[in-house]
């Protein structure tokens, strides 16, 4: 068997992650929950958001926003301040979660899907938050609108300069706040909520709801910095002079800064190129997809649980052509197949298969090594049915004969992932003369197929 070493970058999350276990426990480690807590905030952004739009008035933006701040702090003063940190904290999660994705190496093949909508939410995310700090209308807005129309005046496509456009105090109309809150709210609810939708298109069963536990820890915290630092207007805009420490919001307002720091070539080839690369990552440098999954018709009985117990919806049920007994028969949409194996484990027929990973090849080496064990320590051995992903397997297994290090009567098999185990390979070790069997997977939360240990704990 070829067992292989953990990359760098998995290393780095698991050592993350690893702390955060004993911090918090595997239970509650938010590192598992990043994309579940990035739903949760933007539902306390969406609430505080309506909250918000019943006072603001597109007359009187900075009065209006003002009042909500100063006159009902214990209310609307609240709501705005989880307002702008649940939006704050968004962003945190956001790139947490960009980041997790893409050191485990889950944003290729099937997962572009993912991966490309979700660089759509995160540019999206940071679009909305811009304009919303626009709409107050205070000289932190004045700021971001000079500085918006420098940057637009490098585009060529305008043919009067935005700055003269943008910035006189005339244009600064009631019509543009209404055109800025409807983009603001639209962008935000409707665009937001589809992309969100695709996000998770893929998956069977998308968890979106991060722990109880972890939504309170959240949500209290939020309500505590409102408290402790209030969200509040910058000085109003005074068109006579420019606004200089305006207070700022790194989060979302970043490119700023790097606009003025930056060479204007160099800042447009960051940000244009840098959006590109994100965009295109699962195909740059895309290592060889595993062989899909396969059924065999002949065994299939239409029993539908590979099709329900699939993390990817890959398997369709298709009506039967053969003449068997049966109205279905399961089939696999290639494309969206991950290779996991959870169908071989699902079914009771033995009609799935991983080309490169049989179970005939698994229940063939378990056999081999109960020998091999049984010749050179004289004794039956224990057999570990163990996911290749939830060890680093150079670490902890002896290579030459596929026993963990230091115990030699204890040999390994390994699998895509937990959710290919099922009773009848368990059966095959013991009828072999294994003297026990253990499985070990990742844990919950940390699978990369989503829902394997799940599926190994049910089964099993
Ligand atoms: C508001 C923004 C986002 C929300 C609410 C969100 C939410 C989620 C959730 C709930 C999942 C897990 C679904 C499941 O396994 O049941 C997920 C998966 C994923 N997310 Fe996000 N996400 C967001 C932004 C992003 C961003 C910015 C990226 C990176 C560019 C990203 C990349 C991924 C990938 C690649 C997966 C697939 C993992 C897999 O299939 O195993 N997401 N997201
Ligand atoms: S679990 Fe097996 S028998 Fe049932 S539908 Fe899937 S392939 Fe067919
Ligand atoms: S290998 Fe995994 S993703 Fe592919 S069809 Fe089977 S269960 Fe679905």
């Amino acid at each position: 068997m070829n067992f292989k070493n953990l990359s760098i970058k998995r290393r780095i999350v698991y050592t993350v992650e690893g702390f955060a276990d004993r911090l918090f426990t595997p239970k509650y480690n938010p590192f598992y929950y990043l994309g579940t807590i990035c739903a949760f905030l933007l539902v306390l952004i969406a609430i505080s958001g309506l909250y918000l739009f019943f006072f603001y008035r597109t007359s009187s933006p900075y009065e209006t926003m003002q009042s909500i701040t100063v006159n009902q702090w214990y209310l609307g003063g609240i709501m705005r301040s989880i307002h702008r940190y649940a939006s704050d904290g968004l962003i945190v999660f956001l790139i947490l979660h960009l980041l997790r994705e893409f050191l485990l190496g889950r944003y290729r093949h099937w997962r572009w899907v993912s991966w490309v909508s979700g660089n759509a939410l995160l540019l999206t995310s940071i679009l909305v938050g811009i304009i919303g700090y626009f709409l107050v209308w205070d000289e932190r807005a004045q700021m971001i609108a000079i500085k918006t129309a420098h940057l637009l005046d490098d585009i060529p496509v305008f043919i009067e300069p935005p700055p003269r456009t943008f910035l006189s105090i005339a244009t600064m109309s009631k019509m543009l706040f209404f055109v800025l809150l409807l983009a603001h709210v639209m962008i935000s609810m409707l665009g937001m909520g589809i992309l969100t939708g695709i996000h998770v298109s893929r998956n069977a069963r998308p968890s979106v709801k991060p722990p109880k536990a972890i939504a309170v820890t959240v949500l209290v915290i939020l309500i505590l910095i409102s408290l402790i630092t209030p969200a509040t207007n910058a000085l109003p805009v005074s068109m006579t002079k420019v606004p200089v420490d305006v207070p700022f919001d790194w989060f979302y307002l970043f490119i700023y800064p790097l606009a003025s720091i930056l060479p204007k070539g160099m800042f447009w080839a960051v940000a244009v190129g840098g959006t590109i690369i994100l965009f295109i990552a699962p195909w740059i440098g895309r290592p060889k997809r595993q062989p899909t999954a396969q059924i065999s018709p002949e065994k299939c009985v239409g029993c539908e649980q590979c099709h329900k117990d699939c993390p990817y919806e890959a398997i369709k049920m298709v009506p039967r052509k053969d003449g068997r007994p049966y109205l279905f028969q399961a089939e696999v949409i290639s494309g969206s197949c991950a290779s996991c194996g959870t169908c071989v484990g699902a079914c009771g027929s033995n009609a799935p298969s991983l080309p490169n990973r049989t179970m005939e090849q698994i229940e063939e080496e378990i056999t081999k090594l109960l020998y091999l064990s049984r010749k050179e320590n004289g004794r039956a051995s224990i057999v570990g049915l163990v996911c290749e992903k939830s060890v680093n397997q150079r670490e902890f297994i002896d290579i030459k004969n596929s026993s963990i290090k230091g115990m030699p009567n204890v040999s390994v098999v390994t699998f895509p992932c937990a959710g290919m185990i099922n009773h009848s390979v368990i059966e095959h070790a013991i009828e072999s003369g294994a003297d026990g069997v253990f499985v070990a997977g990742c844990q919950t939360g940390e699978c990369s197929f989503r829902e394997g240990s799940k599926w190994a704990q049910a089964r099993l």
